[in-house]
């Protein structure tokens, strides 16, 4: 049975959008002369993510999508990452940037990232909106990061709770109602 929660506003729309501006500029500087940068966003729940980081990338940009299961529709992780869906193109000798929703214990993205490299792009970098370092449990660093949070239930702005809440427009914290 499900339990009654509320959604707190934990991360404005607004400051999502003014951080990915400076973000933008930042991968820009990194990535400047390539003639084209592959941009994979980890699906599911980066896909709100990697729509407004593009549109901010004055880029020559391609975008891939790979899918990488880590959780159920619970919220622990089993630790074991599984590749559901590959990319479609391919990546050996481009520029890549990984796109990624949260980092929470590491696992998925550490796993994408070594996963990728393995085909021999020219450049790799990392890009999360989110980082939970409390919950870490293997020692992984995004190149960039948007927020870094606390140890909290998080939703919105791709990011869901069994398959909802992804349509936020802002980073909600989850707050159960029954807890006393
Ligand atoms: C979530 C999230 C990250 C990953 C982070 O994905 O989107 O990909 O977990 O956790 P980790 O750092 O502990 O590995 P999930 O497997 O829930 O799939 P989704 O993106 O489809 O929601």
């Amino acid at each position: 049975m499900s339990r009654p929660y509320v959604i707190d506003q934990m991360i404005s729309a607004k400051s999502i959008a003014a951080r990915i501006e400076a973000l933008a500029h930042d991968i820009h500087a990194a990535f400047e002369g390539t003639d084209k940068l592959v941009v994979v966003g980890l699906l599911r729940g980066s896909f709100v993510f990697i729509a407004d980081l593009v549109r901010e990338l004055d880029l020559p940009v391609e975008v891939d999508f790979i899918e990488a299961s880590s959780y159920g529709d619970g919220m622990e992780s089993s630790r074991e990452v599984r590749i559901l869906k590959d990319l479609r193109g391919t990546i050996e000798g481009r520029d890549v940037l990984i796109v990624e929703d949260i980092v929470d214990t590491g696992h998925t993205l550490s796993h994408v990232t070594d996963y990728l490299r393995s085909r021999h792009p020219a450049r790799l970098k990392t890009i999360a909106l989110l980082d939970k370092p409390a919950r870490r449990e293997v020692d992984f660093r995004a190149d960039w990061t948007g927020f870094e949070i606390p140890d909290a239930f998080v939703v919105g702005y791709g990011i869901d709770f069994a398959q909802r809440n992804r349509n936020l427009p802002y980073i909600g914290q989850v707050r159960f109602t029954d807890e006393a």
